[in-house]
């Protein structure tokens, strides 16, 4: 038994000597260590050593077994791992698009309908999301018991500010700063504290124009107004405008839009009343204004079928990614 343990050995030795090539290396392994392999074998033999020299057979095996292992792990020929990566590299495969982010829905529309208006001389500004009562309320002419002033309906900080409730403040803050002629729209975010459900949310976002000029009057507000929505909802869109009351415009509109057969409001607007001109010091009988407010989530929703508010807000990637 014993010679014949060591003749496997020798025999292991020059084959691995032979051996080169992963393929070669994998036939020297099924040779010495398969089923049917020459280890094995040793093995079935074990069962005729008489009981007395079976320990010191075993372990001469053993011995030899574990060669044959160590040196297939470190035959050069073996490095199994390397050999796969080089076989499985195809350099014609196009590559793994890194995966880039996209500009939110409500940028998009935000960016869209700024640029509408940019091309009709407007100006992007921003205002403050922390404002002062004045400039949300009592400088957009909205009476101190107007019910929008309540804690119900406005975000008030403890310190006597509030969470801006419309971005019409963004008028008050421009026109105190610069003179006419002015033609600006303000993108932002407003607050008010409604119960969220799939159409209200304690936050959303609102787009604000203003034009001022000694000779601007409601059908140039008309004319801006048709252009912008029928080049934001396709140049047959039909455009509907309704006697309504706003606190900082008289006269006042709602703007409708046909939509199947019914109608649908898009938007507020009039002429800026001469109580705000007078409020931010411009001369009352020397210019005139329109001013125009709109809801930026309601517009994305209706152009593309959004029916909750919600998902804007959510980072959900499955909806995110819809709108690339
Ligand atoms: N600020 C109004 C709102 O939040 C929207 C609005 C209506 C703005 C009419 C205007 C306007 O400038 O003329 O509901």
């Amino acid at each position: 038994m014993r010679e014949k343990i060591l003749e496997v050995e020798k025999e292991a030795r020059e084959d691995l000597a032979r051996v080169d090539s992963a393929e070669e290396l994998e036939a020297f392994r099924v040779a010495y260590l398969g089923k049917k392999g020459k280890i094995p074998e040793l093995f079935r033999l074990f069962g005729e050593v008489p009981p007395g020299s079976r320990k010191e057979v075993g372990a001469e095996i053993n011995r030899v077994k574990e060669w044959i292992e160590s040196a297939l792990k470190e035959s050069r020929v073996s490095k199994p791992a390397q050999n796969r990566e080089e076989s499985l590299f195809d350099g014609t495969l196009p590559g793994i698009p890194p995966k880039i982010g996209s500009i939110h829905l409500l940028q998009q529309t935000i960016d869209e309908i700024t640029s509408i208006y940019g091309k009709m001389g407007f100006e992007v500004v921003e205002g403050p999301e922390i404002e002062t009562e004045f400039h949300n309320f009592t400088a957009l002419n909205i009476p101190l018991n107007h019910p929008s002033r309540d804690a119900f309906d406005t975000f008030y900080t403890t310190d006597g500010q509030l969470l801006r409730s419309q971005t019409s403040t963004v008028q008050i803050r421009v026109m105190q700063s610069r003179k006419p002629p002015l033609k600006i729209v303000a993108p932002g975010r407003v607050y008010r504290p409604d119960t969220v459900d799939a159409s209200h949310s304690f936050m959303f976002h609102q787009i604000e124009g203003l034009m001022v000029d000694d000779r601007v009057s409601f059908s140039d507000l008309k004319g801006v107004l048709h252009l912008f929505l029928r080049e934001l909802f396709g140049s047959a869109t039909r455009v509907r405008f309704r006697p309504h009351f706003f606190p900082f415009t008289e006269p006042s509109v709602e703007v409708d839009i046909q939509w199947g057969k019914g109608w649908l409001e898009i938007l507020g607007a009039g002429s800026v009343d001469p109580n705000v001109f007078e409020t931010v010091g411009y001369d009352k009988t020397r210019v005139k204004g329109f001013a125009f407010g709109l809801g930026v989530e309601r517009i994305a929703m209706l152009r593309h079928g959004i029916t909750d508010i919600r998902h804007f807000y959510e980072n959900d990637l499955r909806f995110l990614r819809q709108f690339p």
